[in-house]
């Protein structure tokens, strides 16, 4: 099972502090039989620009790297990209996909949603190449309801986080979404070893447990044709 969103580079933004952190975190993830990592750090347009952002990024991996002694597999780099007025049409977007994909992790703002901005995002998706995944929808489920029906029905891809499969209050709904196939990436939103860490593993088992062996492998199958459907050419 791939992790599609998570903050274990050191030092890039409010995910693992040192390296040191996030070896521990790593190992929390294969103690949990994860063995794809999406490394998703914040990216910030009005504070960052893609070059500066790859440059970090790869620097912390290379820490990373170093510490494993290279050993490190399966772990793809990516963003996490805010949502802005004018994302459709902003240079290097591209380079801010998943590794080797036209996949892009899309934060959406938590502030009120416009109908502008979920027209915006349908541009990203039928113009440009790229193809969002929409970051932790569990968080947005309380935006006005015609608005997040429309967002759910641009399309695109929608990911949640381990949590919204643990939390008591709304497990039976993230059930209902994943087995609906509105959710289609799983991920930890990692940040940590404390309140926001490793957790797919225990997501994992709820979800068996509730919709059955055999929907976790083919969930995984889904998982890697979409990635292979969307390999860059870029
Ligand atoms: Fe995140």
């Amino acid at each position: 099972m791939i992790d599609f969103h998570s903050h274990f580079l050191p030092g890039i933004d409010d995910g693992s502090d040192i390296v040191e952190t996030s070896i521990a975190m790593l190992n929390a993830w294969y103690s949990q039989g994860i063995t794809e990592i999406c490394a998703t750090p914040h990216f910030y347009a009005e504070h960052n620009n893609p070059e500066r952002f790859i440059t970090r990024r790869n620097k912390a991996f290379a820490m990373v790297q170093d510490a494993t002694k290279n050993e490190l597999q399966n772990v793809r780099l990516g963003a996490e990209v805010l949502f802005f007025d004018g994302i459709s049409r902003y240079d290097g977007l591209h380079d801010l996909c998943l590794e080797g994909t036209d996949l892009l992790l899309l934060e959406m703002p938590f502030r009120t949603w416009t109908s502008h901005m979920i027209e915006e995002v349908g541009i990203i998706a039928s113009t440009t190449g790229i193809m969002p995944v929409a970051a932790h929808i569990e968080r947005y489920l309380d935006q006005p309801r015609k608005l997040l029906k429309e967002f759910l029905n641009l399309n695109i891809f929608i990911q949640s986080n381990a949590e919204f499969f643990l939390d008591r209050h709304t497990q039976h709904k993230a059930l209902k979404m994943l087995k609906k196939g509105t959710i289609t990436f799983l991920g930890t939103d990692a940040h940590n070893l404390g309140r926001r860490s490793v957790n797919l593993g225990p997501a994992l088992d709820v979800i068996s447990k509730s919709l059955g062996d055999n929907f976790i492998p083919k969930l995984e199958n889904y998982q890697e044709a979409i990635i292979r459907d969307y390999q860059s050419d870029y």
